[in-house]
């Protein structure tokens, strides 16, 4: 079936309609385009576990601060139907800004995540994430889907997101899909678009550092501050800035105590003008229950 590309609201109620009179449910993808193998790999998890998929293509400006790469963000569309058609999704719905935020993104009403909006990224992204789930919980409402789903390489945005929709009840089930990578270990990202080649097999010492990093915390380690500022040298030695590295609780994604034992290892950092994210699950044996 060919993709249905839809750009207005009454377009895509009366698609929503269509699929809930057959019966069909819904698994909405939301990207913000330029997709890669990362993105197609949700549409895939999508489609084995909803009868439709649809994909939203929309560069939020609610999440970007105003000195980041809202402008510049790689915007490919029509290389992006075609990926979306060869995988097999449904529909795509591709909004405009003027949808989204009517009354202008200053007069637009917030949904925000106390606390952890302000951790890791959102340290150095202030309001990043109140611009995601905000409009995510727009997307939510205009396309009612039974489940979504979202890649895990964003760990804290994942968690945010199911914190927004258990708090608010959110009918919707949340699936985050595993991470991407090229063979080098590099988590793919649309800003990977900004590396050159050689930046780019620099840019696998970020997961390199985390895997090392990790080995570590499976081994014992439990020094989690030296372990950090170890791991954001050795991010210095291989050319980056490191933002942070930061060890939480996969339970609560506040900073970890040293006992638990399902640990979430975080880390951004930047090589040159790009802003790479990365993270990395460990699961330690002893500690707390
Ligand atoms: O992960 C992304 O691409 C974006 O943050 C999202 C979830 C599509 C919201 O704009």
């Amino acid at each position: 079936m060919a993709l249905v590309q839809i750009t207005t609201a009454t377009e895509l109620a009366s698609l929503r309609q269509q699929w809930r009179s057959e019966g069909r449910s819904l698994g909405l993808v939301p990207t913000m385009g330029n997709l890669h193998a990362g993105h197609l790999s949700l549409v895939q998890e999508a489609k084995s576990q909803c009868a439709a998929v649809l994909a939203t293509i929309f560069v939020n400006p609610l999440q970007f601060g105003p000195n980041e790469d809202f402008a510049r963000y790689p915007r490919t569309l029509a290389a992006d139907l075609q990926a979306l058609t060869a995988a097999g999704c449904d529909a795509v719905f591709t909004p405009t800004v003027a949808m989204l935020y009517p009354a202008g993104l200053e007069q637009h009403t917030l949904i925000s995540v106390p606390r952890l909006s302000a951790l890791y990224c959102g340290k150095s992204r202030p309001g990043h994430f109140d611009g995601v789930c905000t409009v995510v919980n727009s997307l939510f409402n205009m396309t009612q889907p039974d489940a979504a789903f979202f890649g895990l390489k964003d760990y804290q945005q994942f968690f945010l997101l199911r914190k927004m929709v258990a708090d608010l009840h959110m009918p919707v089930r949340l699936i985050g899909v595993p991470t991407v990578r090229e063979a080098s270990g590099l988590a793919l990202s649309s800003r990977n678009g900004y590396l050159s080649t050689a930046q780019k097999q620099q840019a696998a010492a970020l997961y390199r550092t985390l895997t090392g990093a990790a080995g570590e915390l499976s081994a014992g380690a439990d020094d989690y501050a030296a372990l950090c500022r170890r791991a954001e040298q050795a991010l210095r030695d291989t050319g980056f800035v490191p933002d942070y590295v930061e060890i939480a609780s996969q339970h609560s994604l506040l900073p970890a105590a040293p006992e638990e034992r399902s640990l979430v290892l975080l880390a951004a950092a930047w090589l040159d003008k790009t802003r790479l994210i990365d993270n990395i699950l460990v699961e330690r044996t002893g500690g707390l229950p």
